[in-house]
């Protein structure tokens, strides 16, 4: 069995080791960099503790694994522009350290690289795999579309935010979980049981970025802190304090978020205060568990012995107490 540390090390080898057969230098200088500075691969590390738990050959995992990692980054590299953040993983982000048409080109190559890695899944499974992941691309995309559109929706319900975190987040942690598992030989019960898992787990994990994003150690968390409440983001934070705010709150809280004019961060201090007034860190932090006991329920399902079960079940409790 591998642990999450040697899992982590063959990614980040087979990351350093890929080919990109292009001469087109201004293209992939962005790609190495953003694969360079840092990132915590999540993904990749998923898909390949899923494979694990069927089979000892974790190698016919690793390069479509490092595949959902370089798709990952792609977003990060288009969200990056999206959300006009300056700062990643404490590095300057693609668009500031280059430029924006760049990061879009750049993102677009990664996203082929990825398609590339895929195709390197085991023979018996390679469509399999390229359906379960392209599926969730296209959800991604929908997910980030949606996350623009209520920048500018005044209200937006739990239900909404939920289905809005589960596509941009959720369903790439529960793609990796299942491809790792179906290249690990599993059934299409225990394969559908880890996306289920990946699913609960992403959508505690994107629950815990939004607040890290408020409470979050700028060093550890590498992103600029209130970024969200900057751009007007629906985060959980805001869609849990507008439902439960009284008059007086509701009408100070919409009043922040329909300015035109700001300075950030007296807007930013004056959320956090209602936000405080309301107990919104603690609400948020029991939803995020709830999922994570989800998670943890249906990990207990798989069909796989729980001493394969261990690495999961501990990077499930280090995602609740995460702090980058
Ligand atoms: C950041 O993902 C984007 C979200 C979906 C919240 P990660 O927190 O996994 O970012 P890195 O790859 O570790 O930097
Ligand atoms: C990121 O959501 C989702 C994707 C990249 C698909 P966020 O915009 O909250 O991620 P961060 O906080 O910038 O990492
Ligand atoms: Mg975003
Ligand atoms: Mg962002
Ligand atoms: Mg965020």
């Amino acid at each position: 069995m591998y642990n999450h540390a040697d899992l982590k090390d063959l990614v980040d080898k087979a990351i350093i080791n890929l080919s990109y057969n292009t001469e087109a230098g201004k293209l992939i200088d962005p790609v190495k960099y953003i694969l360079s500075i840092g990132g915590k691969r999540l993904r990749p590390v998923l898909a390949l503790m899923a494979c694990n738990l069927f089979s000892d050959k974790i190698d016919e995992a690793v390069i479509p694994a490092t595949g959902l990692e370089v798709f990952h980054n792609f977003t990060l590299v288009h969200d990056d522009i999206m959300d006009q953040a300056p700062v990643r993983r404490n590095f300057p982000t693609v668009h500031s350290k280059w430029n924006i048409n760049q990061a879009v080109l750049s993102g677009d190559v990664m996203a082929f690289i990825a398609n590339d890695c895929f195709l390197q899944a085991p023979p018996r499974c390679t469509s399999k795999v390229f359906r379960v992941f392209n599926k969730a691309a296209i959800e991604v995309c929908v997910g980030q579309q949606l996350d623009i559109d209520f920048e500018k929706a005044i209200i937006v319900s739990e239900d909404e935010y939920l289905r809005m975190i589960e596509l941009k987040t959720a369903v790439l942690l529960a793609a990796s979980a299942k491809i790792g598992a179906i290249i690990g030989g599993a059934d299409d019960k225990d394969s559908e049981l880890l996306y289920e898992f990946g699913r609960n787990l992403g959508l505690a994990f994107q629950i815990q970025d939004d607040l890290l994003d408020i409470y979050g150690d700028i060093k550890v968390f590498g992103k600029i802190p209130g970024g969200d409440i900057i751009s007007n983001k629906k985060t959980f934070l805001l869609v849990k304090a507008l439902e439960i705010a009284s008059g007086e709150q509701h009408k100070r809280l919409k009043e922040q978020f329909a300015m035109k004019e700001f300075d950030p961060e007296t807007k930013v201090k004056k959320v956090i205060d209602l936000y405080d007034q309301l107990n919104i860190k603690a609400v948020t932090e029991n939803i995020a568990n709830d999922y994570i006991n989800t998670a943890f329920s249906l990990l207990d399902k798989i069909g796989a012995v729980k001493e394969r079960k261990k690495e999961l079940a501990q990077i499930t409790c280090s995602l609740i107490g995460r702090n980058r």
